[in-house]
This record gives C-alpha cells, sequence and structure tokens, in this order.
C-alpha cells in the first residue's frame, strides 16, 4: 500500500511537470531584443512622427524593447548617450546623429563591438555601420532647385536657409539644391545663412539680411520649420505675398508642411519621410539574420497646390486606415489577452482535470484499498470477537474447574478427616486399656500423634484453599480476648512444664472487649504457641504480652528459642516455606494460614527474630468494630467449634517422642551394625526400633552428624534420608562412597521423591538402593538383608586367594584399590616376624579401628588372621618346592622358631609341614 503511494506520487509529479512544459511550448515565442535608439532631438514634429512610425511598426514584434534617448540637438550629450546604451547591453543600435563627424567615433566604436547599426535620417563620417534608412538629401535638394527653377520663371535673387553645419542633409541638400537651379542661370543664391534647423534660429539669421529681402524671389528653408520662420518675418516685412518660400519634409497633420501650402503659408514643401518605419523593420532583419538591404533610399516628391490636397485626401484615407489599424491591434490585443487568459484558464483546467482524474484514480485505489483493509480489519475483529468469546468461555470453564476442584479438594478433605477419626477413637479406647497400652503403648502413642500431626495439616489445608479462593470469612464477635488467649496458653501448660519452660501470659489488664472471629483466631495462637514450644529448648521461656496501644491490641509471642537468621526470617510467612533447620517441625503452612487469617481480620501478623537468640511473633487487632462489614459481624455468640480438636491437634505433637534409646552396653553386641540418618524424629525412632531386634543401630540426625558416625563406627550398612536439615543423603552419599574408609559401606537412600529421574539421580550418587516412602519395613528389611549377603559373598571372594583376587571384576574401585594395597603390604612382609597391624594402618592413612572395620567388613576376617592365613598359604606353596627346607621356610614366612610355626601350620591344615611335604612328593 505505501508502496503504491509512493509510486503514485512520483506520476503525479511527472504529469504536473509536462503539463508546465507543454503551456510554455504552447506560448508564441517572444524576440525579447533590446533595440537602442539614439535620437538628436525629438522636440519638433517630424522627430515625433518618427518615433511614432518607429513604435507603430515595434507593435508588430512582441518582445522587443525599446529604449530611447533624446540628445536634444547637443552632439557631445548624443555620444554619451550612445555609450550609456551599449552599457546596458543594447542588442542593436539605432542612431540619427546629430553631427557627422562628433558622433563617427562613438558609432565606430559600437559597430566594431559586433552591435549591429541602423543609421537613419542624418548620416556618420564613415561606413562602420550596418545599415542606413533614410531619402537621398542630395535629390532632395536638386528637385528643390529643380521646382525652384520653374515657379521663379528661371530668374531673381534666392536666399538659402540652411540646416545645421556639420549634419549631413544641410551639406547634401545644399549641393543638391545648387545643382537643382543651375540650369536657370537667371537664378542667384545671394545669401546663405544657418537656421540649424530651427524655426526660431532662422527667423533670427533672417532678419539679419531683412535688407536684400527686398530684391528676393524665393527662399528655400532646409525644412519646413525654417520655412514657417521666414514666412513669419516676410510678413512682419510686408513681403509675405511677394516672396515664395519652399521647404521640406511635407509632414502631413495639423503644424505639418503639407497643411502649411494649403494654408498658402508656403509655396511647395519637398517629401522627406521619416524612415522610423523602415528603420524598425530593417533592424529586425538584422536581428532575426535575415536578408536586407544595407542602403535603403527612401522616395520622394514635391508637394505644392497641384498636389496638396490629393496628399491631404491619400494623408487622411491613411490616417484613417492608421486608425483602424491601431484599433484592429487593440482588438488584436484585446483578443491576445483574452486568449491568453483563456489559454490560462485552458492550462489550469487541463493540469485540474489531469489532477481530478489523478486524485480520483488515487482516491478510488485507496477507497478499493480501505474497503480491502476494513474487510481484513472486520475479519480481524470476528477473530478477536471469536477468540474473547472462546476466552470468556474457557475462563468460566476454568473457573468452573477450580471451583469444582475445590469442592474436591476440601470434600476429599473433609473426608480426610472422617477415617482418621475413626482412628482416633478406637486408639484413644486402645490407650485407655492398661493391658494393650503396657504391651503397644509406645506405639499406639505414636500412631495418635501422627493422626493428630495429619488432621492439622488437614485442616490448615482446607482453610487455606478457601482463604485462595477467597471463601473464607470472618464472623466476629465481642469477646475477652486475655480469657480466650489464656484459655489457650493453659492447653500448653502440660508440654511446657515437661520440657520446664517458663510458660507466661503478660497482660496489662484492662483491655476492652475485642472484636475477632474466635474459631480463626484460636488457631493462629495455637499455631504461634505450638510454634514457639517446638522452637524453645528445655528450661527456656514463653512470654506472652498483651497490651493497647494506638487504637489496636498487641499480642506478643516471644520466646528464647534457636531463633532464625533474617533471610529465614523473611520468608516465614511463604507458604509452604521451612527454614533448613526445622523441616521435621512443621508443614510449612501454619504461619502463612495464620498471616492469612489475620489480615481476613484487617489486622496483622508481623515477626521479628535472632538467630540463637529467639523470636517475637506480633498480632495485631484494631479495637472496636468499624473496620469490619455488617456481613462480618455477628451478634450472637458463636460455639468455639474447634478449640477442643485444636488444643489436641496442635499440643500432641510438640513433645518429643519416646527418647532414643541409648546404647545398652551390657546388652550382647549384634553381630552387624546398621547407621541409620534421618531428621524426622519419629521415623528414627521407629527405624531404630524396628532395626535393633537384629542389628546393632547408630543413629543420627543431620548429614553432617552422619557422616561423622559413619567414619568413626564403619557401619556394615547406612540407612539414609534424602532430605535432610544440612545436606541431602545423596551428597553424603557421594562423600562417604568417594572415601576409602567408608567406600564399602553398603547405603540405602530413603525418600518421598519418587519419580523415575529422582531415583536415577540417587543411584548416580552411588548409593546401592532407593526406597521411597511410605515403604513397608519387610521390604526395607529385605533390602537390608540382601544387600549384607551379597556384601559377604564379597568378602568370600576376596579373601579366597591370592591369586584369584584380581581376577573377579570389583565394581567399586576404591575398595579394589584397598585389597590390593592392603594384601600387597601384607605379602611384602610375610617374612618380617615384627610386622605389626599398627604398621598396615600408617601404610594405608587410615586408624587401627577402621583398618579392622574395613578388613572384617570386606574380607570378613581380623587383621592378624589375615597375615597368617597368608603366611600359611605361602608356607604350603613353598613346601611344594624343594628348593628350601623347612627351616628356611619358618624364615621367610616370618615365623620366630620351626617349632611354632609346625604347631600353627598342624592346627590349620591338620598335619606338620614335613608331613605335607613328604605327601606332596
Ligand atoms: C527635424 C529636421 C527636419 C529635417 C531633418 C534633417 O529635426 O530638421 O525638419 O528634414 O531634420 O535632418
Amino acid at each position: 500500500m505505501h508502496k503504491n503511494l509512493h509510486i503514485y506520487k512520483r506520476f503525479l509529479i511527472v504529469i504536473i511537470l509536462l503539463i508546465a512544459l507543454s503551456s510554455c511550448v504552447n506560448k508564441t515565442k517572444e524576440s525579447g531584443y533590446r533595440i537602442g535608439f539614439s535620437q538628436c532631438v525629438g522636440s519638433d514634429l517630424w522627430r515625433k512622427t518618427m518615433l511614432e512610425e518607429m513604435k507603430m511598426e515595434l507593435s508588430l514584434h512582441q518582445g522587443a524593447e525599446l529604449i530611447y534617448k533624446d540628445a536634444n540637438n547637443d552632439s557631445k550629450v548624443q555620444a554619451s548617450q550612445v555609450k550609456q546604451l551599449l552599457n546596458e547591453n543594447i542588442d542593436i543600435l539605432i542612431i540619427s546623429p546629430n553631427e557627422a563627424r562628433p558622433l563617427t567615433p562613438i558609432v565606430e566604436q559600437a559597430y566594431s563591438k559586433g552591435i549591429p547599426v541602423v543609421v537613419i535620417d542624418r548620416k556618420i563620417s564613415s561606413s562602420s555601420y550596418t545599415a542606413y534608412v533614410g531619402a537621398d538629401n542630395y535629390q532632395i535638394g536638386k528637385m528643390a532647385g529643380s521646382y525652384a527653377g520653374v515657379i521663379s520663371g528661371g530668374s531673381g535673387n534666392i536666399v538659402e536657409i540652411m540646416g545645421l553645419p556639420g549634419s549631413s542633409p544641410a551639406i547634401e541638400r545644399q549641393r543638391g539644391f545648387a545643382e537643382g537651379i543651375s540650369k536657370f542661370t537667371g537664378l542667384k543664391i545671394v545669401n546663405q545663412i544657418y537656421g540649424d534647423w530651427l524655426k526660431g534660429n532662422a527667423k533670427q539669421q533672417l532678419s539679419k539680411i531683412r535688407e536684400v529681402l527686398g530684391e528676393t524671389k524665393l527662399i528655400f528653408a532646409h525644412n519646413d520649420q525654417m520655412a514657417q520662420g521666414a514666412k513669419e518675418i516676410l510678413d512682419q516685412l510686408g513681403l509675405g505675398k511677394k516672396i515664395k518660400i519652399i521647404g521640406i519634409d511635407g509632414l502631413p497633420g495639423q503644424g505639418g508642411g503639407i497643411q502649411m501650402i494649403d494654408d498658402k503659408v508656403i509655396s511647395a514643401s519637398v517629401l522627406y519621410p521619416t524612415g522610423g518605419k523602415e528603420a524598425i523593420s530593417t533592424a529586425f532583419r538584422i536581428l532575426n539574420k535575415e536578408s536586407f538591404v544595407k542602403e535603403n533610399i527612401l522616395q520622394s516628391l514635391v508637394i505644392d497646390s497641384s498636389n496638396v490636397k490629393l496628399m491631404m485626401l491619400q494623408w487622411n484615407r491613411f490616417s484613417s486606415q492608421q486608425k483602424d489599424i491601431e484599433r484592429q491591434q487593440e482588438l488584436l490585443s484585446e483578443q491576445q489577452s483574452l486568449f491568453e487568459s483563456q489559454q490560462l484558464i485552458l492550462n489550469i483546467t487541463v493540469v485540474t482535470l489531469v489532477l481530478s482524474v489523478v486524485f480520483g484514480g488515487l482516491a478510488f485505489f485507496s477507497l478499493l484499498e480501505n474497503r480491502k483493509i476494513n474487510k481484513r480489519l472486520e475479519a480481524n475483529n470476528h477473530e478477536i470477537l471469536d477468540q474473547r468469546n472462546q476466552l470468556i468461555e474457557m475462563s468460566e470453564k476454568a473457573e468452573r474447574a477450580t471451583e469444582a476442584k475445590l469442592n474436591f479438594f476440601t470434600n476429599i478433605s473433609h473426608e480426610f478427616r472422617t477415617p482418621l477419626t475413626l482412628i482416633l477413637s478406637p486408639l484413644e479406647d486402645l490407650l485407655k486399656d492398661e493391658k494393650v497400652n503396657a504391651l503397644a503403648g509406645q506405639h499406639l502413642r505414636l500412631i495418635q500423634k501422627n493422626v493428630y500431626r495429619l488432621l492439622r495439616m488437614i485442616n490448615q489445608l482446607i482453610d487455606y484453599r478457601k482463604i485462595e479462593h477467597e471463601k473464607m470469612d470472618v464472623r466476629v464477635t465481642k469477646n475477652d480476648l486475655i480469657a480466650f488467649i489464656r484459655e489457650i496458653v493453659d492447653s500448653f501448660k502440660h508440654s511446657a512444664t515437661k520440657k520446664n519452660i517458663d510458660l507466661r501470659l503478660i497482660s496489662s489488664g484492662n483491655i476492652a472487649d475485642i472484636w475477632f472471629d474466635v474459631n480463626k483466631l484460636d488457631k493462629v495462637l495455637f499455631n504461634l504457641f505450638s510454634n514457639a514450644l517446638k522452637f524453645t529448648p528445655a528450661n527456656g521461656t514463653i512470654h506472652i504480652t498483651i497490651e493497647t496501644r494506638e487504637e489496636a491490641v498487641w499480642v506478643r509471642v516471644r520466646d528464647n528459642g534457636e531463633g532464625m537468621s533474617t533471610e529465614e526470617a523473611d520468608h516465614v510467612f511463604e507458604h509452604f516455606y521451612q527454614a533448613s533447620s526445622n523441616s521435621q517441625k512443621g508443614s510449612g503452612l501454619g504461619l502463612s494460614l495464620s498471616k492469612e487469617l489475620m489480615k481476613l481480620h484487617h489486622g496483622d501478623l508481623s515477626v521479628e527474630s535472632k538467630k540463637w537468640q529467639g523470636t517475637i511473633f506480633t498480632i495485631k487487632l484494631l479495637l472496636g468494630s468499624a473496620h469490619f462489614s455488617d456481613a462480618e459481624l455477628v451478634n450472637d455468640s458463636i460455639l468455639k467449634e474447634e478449640l477442643y480438636e485444636n488444643a489436641r491437634i496442635y499440643t500432641m505433637d510438640i513433645e518429643d517422642g519416646p527418647s532414643v534409646k541409648n546404647q545398652d552396653h551390657l546388652m550382647v553386641l549384634k553381630d552387624q551394625t546398621i547407621l541409620v540418618i534421618e531428621d524426622n524424629f519419629d521415623m528414627l525412632n521407629y527405624l531404630s526400633d524396628k532395626l535393633s531386634k537384629e542389628f546393632e543401630v547408630y543413629i543420627a540426625n543431620s548429614g553432617e552428624n552422619g557422616l561423622n558416625s559413619a567414619y568413626e563406627q564403619v557401619p556394615d550398612l547406612i540407612i539414609c534420608d534424602v532430605v535432610l536439615p544440612d545436606f541431602s543423603g545423596r551428597v553424603l552419599s557421594e562423600r562417604l562412597k568417594s572415601d576409602l574408609r567408608t567406600s564399602h559401606i553398603p547405603i540405602i537412600l530413603l525418600t518421598a521423591q519418587g519419580s523415575l529421574e529422582q531415583q536415577i539421580n540417587g543411584m548416580e550418587s552411588m548409593a546401592d538402593a532407593y526406597i521411597i516412602k511410605p515403604f513397608n519395613f519387610d521390604h526395607l528389611e529385605a533390602t537390608v538383608k540382601n544387600l549384607l549377603r551379597n556384601r559377604f559373598l564379597l568378602k568370600s571372594h576376596y579373601t579366597s586367594d591370592i591369586s584369584s583376587s584380581t581376577k573377579q571384576p570389583v565394581s567399586k574401585t576404591l575398595d579394589k584399590k584397598f585389597i590390593n594395597d592392603f594384601s600387597g603390604i601384607v605379602e611384602q612382609n610375610l617374612s618380617n616376624e615384627n610386622f605389626s597391624v599398627d604398621e598396615i594402618s600408617k601404610k594405608l592413612g587410615i586408624s587401627r579401628v577402621q583398618l579392622y572395620r574395613k578388613v572384617k567388613a570386606l574380607l570378613d576376617c581380623s587383621v592378624t588372621d589375615y597375615i597368617l592365613n597368608r603366611r600359611l598359604k605361602k608356607a604350603k606353596y613353598l613346601l611344594l618346592n624343594d628348593r628350601y627346607s623347612i627351616s628356611e621356610i619358618t624364615y621367610m614366612v616370618g615365623f620366630s622358631s620351626p617349632n611354632y610355626f609346625s604347631t600353627v601350620f598342624k592346627s590349620k591344615y591338620g598335619m606338620r609341614p614335613s608331613e605335607f611335604k613328604k605327601n606332596q612328593v
């Protein structure tokens, strides 16, 4: 989608550029030329007409610019103006030079720079120009001369008023006129004056020669302006009608020469066209690199009374045509601007159209895309909705399942209570029976204690589940808290006295009635008191204080028992958390349950403890009842339904079970010894009891004690619990199996962890058997006996013969090494009669006792027996050899005298060595 948009954006830009380009191409190509025009003087009618003609022609060439400069009859000014024009980057220069000589250098300069130069009317003194436009002034002068000859009858005086000296028309017209009148010998130019092309100057000069005018027949002025001036002087002198005047220019319109002829101001004028139109058209031909004529000579004619009307007529027509043209041009330009604006509108319309097509396309495309996205979103929505519904359904199912599970759990927990109660009551009956009690009291009390323990655990689990699923609420009543606590404390008095513990309830007397749920707070208190009793050693103290402070009542249970580390105290309220040292004393649920029960009371339970110094548990109960909801508040008194049961449940297992019997040294020692390592007191007692019927039993309640006992006693077999307070049974097994002193001892691991993986794990620790709790004692006993029998078979294998001891595979490499080392030391010292057990134990790096135990366990004989046996066996072997005498052999096998050797040999083999040798031979 994003990629598509990108492509469309690019497409759009290209289209816009194309449109812009096409609109540029469609426009008429404009010339854009800069035309510089330097005029010698611009104020007179002839020059104005010239400029008008130029502009008229220019209007046919769009875009060209005319930069106009007027020198006002000053050649210097004109030269600097041309310079200026050249600096303004003109494309072409049109110049009508005031005087030929002063203007020639600047025109040459322009020409040599490559700027085309069109000279108009007056000339320069060089041919360095591109084109010339103007009438032939010599011819014009000549035409005027000829005409003067005709109208004067071929004789008479002539006064000539000339133009600016140094300007080319003045020079040429004068020459031409002289030529024109030369055919008429009677004609004579009596006076020549310079009027500088100006009316005023002409009048001034003419006034100076007024004395000659009386004899003058004709005045020839180089332009109509000066001719008009002459007329005015003549009129002043009263000679206006007598003297004929001929001028030059023949301009049409008001104030022009034609008008003057018609008005009889002058007799005639020779037409001198301005050439403005031609100059512009020639300039464009040059600029556009078209062919052009360098010398453009304009036609002329004499205008007098005979053709003046015709000229006027023609002028009027021309003039009206001109106006028509101008109007049409205006119309044209209106049309042009209309066309341009329409073109612009068209372009805008086309662009808008294209854009709307493009945007329309894009909009359509995005509409389609949106539809697709909407469809996808709709589908997603459906999916999400479906998933949501499924989730709701699933969570409802899960809720139902949890509910069902909870119900099942609660039901089954209650179900457990029934058989337990059914065990308890006949059991208690049996305990009351003195005969039975004498016979099996100890076992029955063990059963009773554990039934109560089971009951407590089940009750706690049921409560905990209820709290966990928010199914438990408190039903509080107003009670006497001190009396309530005292009642519970009393039920622990017996246990405390037995352990000589100072159990005290200290209250500051005046405590108002407190609101609490008797059937919940009792559990908290029972749990705290029984914990305190369990962890407080004999002769310790447990002080319970009750006091009111800060809108609450605080119950503190302080003991001076073993206490907890900070880490243990931090976790003590977590479910199933058990500090490593007290796993045999609780399920790990009691404190967490108690905390929850206190929270239900909107109160709290907290702990402070120091290792080996003691623990303080503090209950906080708010005063009053405002913190309880209406549903929680109960006005009727509530039955303390579980108080009695709780008292039994929580106090029954505080007192230690029957103490482990000390080794009775007076009793006959059993052949084989078993070390039982177990942290559960009852289990330890039970096993010790049962096993001691057949075995000598050592006991240990931790890994460390177990290890020490194993090294010290070197038992024949070890039964060890996997979960021990300090380290696991597996670690213990690994350590014993990798120690020379104990490596031979079979180990049975006992555990509640029954997964296959855990069993394999146990076996990997080199344990010999792995028995899962709960176990059948007969099974355990069979396993014990089986392992001891196997050990016996192994012993007979080791003791059978020297040579065969290496052939059989020995599973325990350490034991094999021990036997090899031991037998090697013995073999090396057979001849040494002073060889002692001490020397062997020193060489092997174990104690004398360990050596005895290990040799007994592995070889089933004493060390001295083994040495004697080896001596006799070697003697037997040597006796078969002829090389040694009996007395030699006596010393070779380490006997002090042949007689002693003989006696010992006979007692073992039933014959003297000499008899044995004889028999073999
Ligand atoms: C105008 C004018 C004309 C004359 C021409 C000669 O300035 O004096 O009357 O014909 O210049 O250059």
